[in-house]
């Protein structure tokens, strides 16, 4: 009876150890402060359970962020139970993913388009955790000091830049550039691009119904306009800048305008930023009449992989760093946007970010990069998009030859595929 008894308690403490001493893990990215906001929800969550988890810090480029997840994947690797998965990826790593489908209540009210994007074939691969769209970034001070306007066109916007910078270039400001953005051949290029596109009235690359709809007049004109900034209103080394590297610049005072995403806004006024409380941002320019103001949808989830040995404890996790409180947090101290509405009318998220209220339209709003109806084959399209688009930007191929080249190969992708 004794022997049985000690055997029971040391199976318990055993057990409860295991559990305490139990190690998730999770990757997330690491681009401005976002491994540090997840390490801190992590902890958070690590502190409520006992469960100890080890955070992963992935490339910062979501082209070889999505290279080294499929890796892993294919490999059904357990060693990592949680991954931060960009809002086009669900259609391409589905089935590596538990259905969170049965715990959709738990996660509460997220905009239904993000629910219904991360939906496969009914199962619901990952729960969002922030929002993102494009967004134009100014400085207020100079734009003010010249008699300028925030532009409502990327007319408007080259010729601001342009003459803003000579002027100030003329004044001894040498190192001063109009207009920064992603230009390096990568996702972020592709998000870059449909902007112009879109805001030209040019189409999404591939339409809802699976036609190619990239190579039109319109389309050209903006990659016409885009390749006339480089190494004009824009430095040269802008086909090689990703996020970081185009808010480096302006965070450093040396451009007037930047593309990027809400994330930008928080470090730009943040202690050590040389342009605190100089920073204006509205929606994207239009692309001229009959033009419209847009953004590319972008943003990130939480999925559980299948191959995790803790499922249940990896859900729970996914729970509190996707839930409202954590998204609040993260929305005031780093200008990450909430997947919930609720949270776009809540004081303290509005205080620390006014521009999440009087850009709500452009957040509701954004233009998604065709990743639905392409699915699995979402990455070669986008591969196909940037690379023929930052040919037409570098001037290897007039646009037109380069969209032309382009629909030939979507069309042979899309002929294997059957969308
Ligand atoms: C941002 C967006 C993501 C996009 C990436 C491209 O992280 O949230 O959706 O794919 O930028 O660089």
């Amino acid at each position: 009876m004794k022997k049985l008894l000690v055997t029971v308690v040391a199976a318990t403490l055993w057990s409860v150890a295991g559990v305490q001493a139990q190690t998730l893990s999770i990757s997330c990215g690491a681009v401005g402060v976002e491994l540090k906001l997840c390490q801190e929800g992590v902890d958070a969550w690590s502190a409520k359970t006992g469960v100890d988890v080890r955070v992963v810090s992935t490339p910062n480029s979501s082209t070889e962020r999505l290279a080294l997840y499929q890796q892993i994947l294919a490999a059904e690797a357990d060693d990592i139970d949680l991954f931060q998965v960009d809002v086009v990826w669900p259609g391409i790593l589905a089935n590596h993913f538990v259905d969170l489908a049965a715990h959709a209540k738990a996660a509460g009210d997220h905009f239904p388009a993000l629910i219904r994007n991360n939906t496969i074939d009914g199962r619901l691969v990952a729960l969002p955790w922030w929002t993102d769209a494009g967004v134009l970034y100014y400085r207020a001070d100079l734009l003010e000091k010249h008699g300028a306007k925030p532009p409502a066109t990327w007319q408007e916007m080259t010729e601001t830049a342009r003459e803003i910078v000579a002027a100030e270039r003329a004044a001894g400001r040498d190192g001063l550039w109009g207009f920064v953005w992603q230009g390096k051949a990568y996702e972020g290029l592709t998000c870059n691009a449909l902007e112009w596109l879109d805001s030209f009235g040019a189409g999404a690359i591939v339409s809802r119904d699976g036609d190619i709809t990239v190579n039109n007049p319109k389309a050209a004109a903006a990659l016409k306009l885009a390749a006339s900034w480089v190494n004009e209103i824009s430095p040269p080394g802008v086909l090689n800048y990703d996020e970081e590297a185009s808010r480096g610049v302006f965070q450093s005072g040396k451009a007037v305008f930047m593309r990027n995403w809400p994330y930008a806004w928080a470090l730009a006024n943040s202690d050590d930023s040389a342009i605190r409380g100089k920073v204006g941002v509205v929606a994207l320019p239009k692309g001229g009449a009959g033009g419209k103001h847009t953004g590319t949808l972008g943003g990130w989830n939480v999925a559980v992989s299948r191959y995790s040995k803790h499922p249940g404890l990896a859900i729970d996790l996914a729970l509190y760093l996707t839930s409202q409180a954590e998204q609040k947090r993260r929305a005031i101290a780093a200008s990450y946007n909430p997947t919930y509405p609720a949270l776009y009318q809540d004081a303290e998220v509005l205080a620390a970010n006014p521009f999440f209220g009087q850009l709500y339209e452009t957040f509701s709003n954004a233009v998604a990069r065709p990743s639905g109806v392409t699915g699995d084959d979402y990455n070669r399209v986008s591969a196909a998009f940037w690379t023929a688009v930052h040919s037409a930007l570098s001037g290897q191929q007039p646009a037109d030859t380069a969209l032309a080249d382009l629909e030939r190969k979507l069309k042979r992708i899309g002929r294997r595929a059957r969308w």
